[in-house]
């Protein structure tokens, strides 16, 4: 048995990442620890909540002592670490709140992993699961980030991942802490908070909102279905190299201008919408603070020592994403509604 703790389980990434590991290692215990912030939905892991091998605990990564406490009383020897404040446009403006979780939450798990295994690090994993961001903006002519590309943060978000991204490999190179980093391009796909661009997009087609375009929509993103990244933190956390880092993406760049247009096309034909619809929803606006221009990865470390490939091409993977977004119009409401929150209640009673 080994005994898995997978922080920011009830989020995007992490829901994904958490259902993988219950149903592809019955004999695993996964112990799903969440804050459950405004970015937490337990309605994310619905089929899977009732599995033997699962069990959700509410609690924040900056509380240093309960984070002990479950590594002692699950006698944890895996971590895949999440949990993070994950929005560009909120950390511009809160950055406290983002140095609060991603730097000081990383480093309150750092130590109570550092406590508990006490040196003795054989068959320990400390896996944390970072963005491309930290390697700062490309040019349209540069090539894409490598493992090796210095680090160049600009937003609050890249800035505290930077940061926690550091206190990991310092626990490595100090304590000898068995560690990892992967750092990965865009994810999209079911279960992504509707602030970010794609989800954002399905939502604001289906009710006949504006699609907000910064600045000329010419940024390039490098998008990654979720649960190729799933399955990558899944080979990596297993097969991967301690103290190494690997790079995660798509290989697949977008122009955000021409992501939105894939996006109207793929739900306007959903929604059975003459072609084009849509289109006249696009709207231009002030350009984000600090608006990285382009972001692409090299994963060639990853595919050329442990073997992984993105399995969904970008076509599908929207396909995928915006079937799932219209077949789930209660998971979108309940959010707007805020009755998401309430889910936890319902299930595991009041707190
Ligand atoms: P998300 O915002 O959807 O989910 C974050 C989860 O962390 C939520 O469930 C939230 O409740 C939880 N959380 C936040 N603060 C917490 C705290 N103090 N204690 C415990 N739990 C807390 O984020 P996501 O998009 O799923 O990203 C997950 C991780 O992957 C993050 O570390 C992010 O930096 C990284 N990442 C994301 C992307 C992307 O495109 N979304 C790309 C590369 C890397
Ligand atoms: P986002 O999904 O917020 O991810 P990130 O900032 O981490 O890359 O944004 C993706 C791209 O889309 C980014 O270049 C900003 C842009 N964007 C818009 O043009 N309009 C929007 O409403 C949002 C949320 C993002």
């Amino acid at each position: 048995m080994k005994n898995i703790l997978i922080t920011g389980g009830a989020g995007f990434i992490g829901s994904h990442v958490v259902r993988l590991f219950v149903n592809r290692y019955p004999d695993y215990r996964i112990v799903n620890l969440d804050k459950l912030t405004y970015a937490g939905n337990l309605e994310n892991l619905k089929d899977i909540e009732n599995r033997p091998n699962y069990t959700f605990v509410q609690g924040d990564i900056c509380d240093y002592e309960r984070m002990l406490g479950l590594f002692r009383e699950y006698d944890i020897d895996g971590v895949i670490h999440l949990a993070a404040e994950s929005h560009v446009d909120r950390s511009i403006r809160d950055p406290f709140t983002f140095a609060r979780t991603n730097v000081l939450g990383t480093l309150s798990l750092l130590q109570a992993a550092r406590t508990h295994w006490a040196g003795n690090h054989e068959n320990r994993r400390f896996h944390h699961v970072s963005t491309d961001e930290v390697y700062g903006a490309l040019t349209f002519e540069e090539t894409p980030f490598r493992e090796t590309t210095k680090y160049d943060p600009h937003s609050p978000y890249s800035a505290s991942k930077a940061s926690s991204d550091h206190f990991v490999r310092a626990f490595h190179d100090t304590y000898g802490l068995p560690t990892l980093v992967t750092n990965c391009s865009n994810n999209y796909g079911p279960c992504q908070f509707p602030e970010k661009l794609i989800p954002l997009c399905i939502n604001n087609i289906r009710t006949g909102k504006p699609l907000p375009v910064y600045g000329k929509g010419e940024n390039v993103r490098d998008w990654l279905y979720v649960e190729d990244h799933a399955r990558a933190i899944d080979l990596i956390f297993h097969q991967g190299k301690t103290n190494e880092t690997y790079n995660i993406g798509g290989n697949n760049e977008r122009k955000n201008i021409d992501l939105i247009r894939i996006v109207i096309k793929t739900v306007d034909r959903l929604l059975g919408n003459p072609e084009g619809t849509s289109e006249k929803l696009i709207t231009y606006v002030t350009d984000r603070a600090g608006h990285d221009l382009r972001y692409a990865i090299d994963s060639s470390k990853l595919m050329n020592e442990l073997g992984w490939r993105p399995e969904v091409r970008f076509e599908e993977g929207i396909e995928r994403t915006a079937r799932w977004y219209l077949e789930n119009t209660r998971w979108l409401e309940n959010i707007d509604s805020g009755t998401y929150r309430k889910y936890y209640e319902e299930v595991y009673g009041s707190r």
